[in-house]
């Protein structure tokens, strides 16, 4: 029985499928996936389901999976229950508060703030003390403040270009996301063997990475 691995689509697909490589298992199936949604790596020992961040959330708490690979932002916001084993790291970006150049949060009223992320948006507004109104939006959040919908967003920034194209400014920075690998519990006792390994691979992999960046970082060939 391969191991079933659940795989946030898109960006974090990008940028963990080079560190799953450099751990040695073989994703050119993965890679020529085209519009396929199940992959198994040739060696048998893999399965990926590809899936959004947040059912990958829904596929571990089910016992679908087990493992998926997913942001920290979606976990935080889907309260997971699951075992969090490693921060690979990637798929980094922040949670910022940012809307148009005429947004004051200290002018009187209750705001009004667009989010895919209404709990985190919720735990922020009440460490600042204060009470909005949230409109859970689920994508292109950035066009809330821009067609009057409200006065602010609370989204992930990983460039900032989105931000920057639409005349957005943050106004406020809250926690760093970065992409987690996570296990199912039930999953954890049973492919311990199978569960730790991967882990343990691509930790390796993930510090390998982390040190080159801090030698380019301080010049070091
Ligand atoms: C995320 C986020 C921003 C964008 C920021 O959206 O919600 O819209 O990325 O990235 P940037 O700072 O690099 O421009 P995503 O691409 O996941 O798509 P979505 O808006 O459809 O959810």
């Amino acid at each position: 029985m391969p191991l079933k691995i659940a795989l946030t689509k898109g960006r974090v697909e990008r940028q963990v499928l080079p560190l799953l490589e450099a751990a040695g298992i073989d994703c050119s199936l993965l890679k020529q996936k085209n519009r396929k949604l199940i992959i198994n790596t040739s060696d048998g020992n893999f399965q990926f389901i590809l899936a959004k961040g947040p059912d990958v959330t829904t596929y571990l708490n089910a016992g679908a999976v087990d493992v998926g690979i997913v942001g920290s932002d979606i976990l935080t916001e889907q309260r997971n229950q699951q075992a969090e084993l490693l921060d690979l790291q990637v798929g980094c970006c922040q949670f910022v508060l940012a809307s148009t150049n005429n947004f004051n949060l200290n002018q009187p009223g209750r705001k009004v703030i667009g989010t895919k992320y209404p709990l985190i948006t919720q735990r922020y507004f009440e460490t600042l003390g204060r009470d909005v109104e949230i409109i859970k939006i689920e994508g292109s959040v950035e066009l809330a403040p821009l067609i009057g919908l409200a006065d602010a967003i609370v989204d992930i920034t990983e460039t900032g270009s989105t931000l920057r194209e639409n005349n957005l400014y943050v106004y406020d920075y809250l926690d760093l996301v970065s992409t987690r690998l996570v296990a199912n519990r039930m999953s954890l006792k049973q492919h311990a063997a199978e569960i730790f390994t991967l882990v343990d691979q691509l930790a390796e992999v993930v510090q390998l990475t982390t040190d080159q960046r801090q030698n380019q970082g301080s010049g070091v060939k």
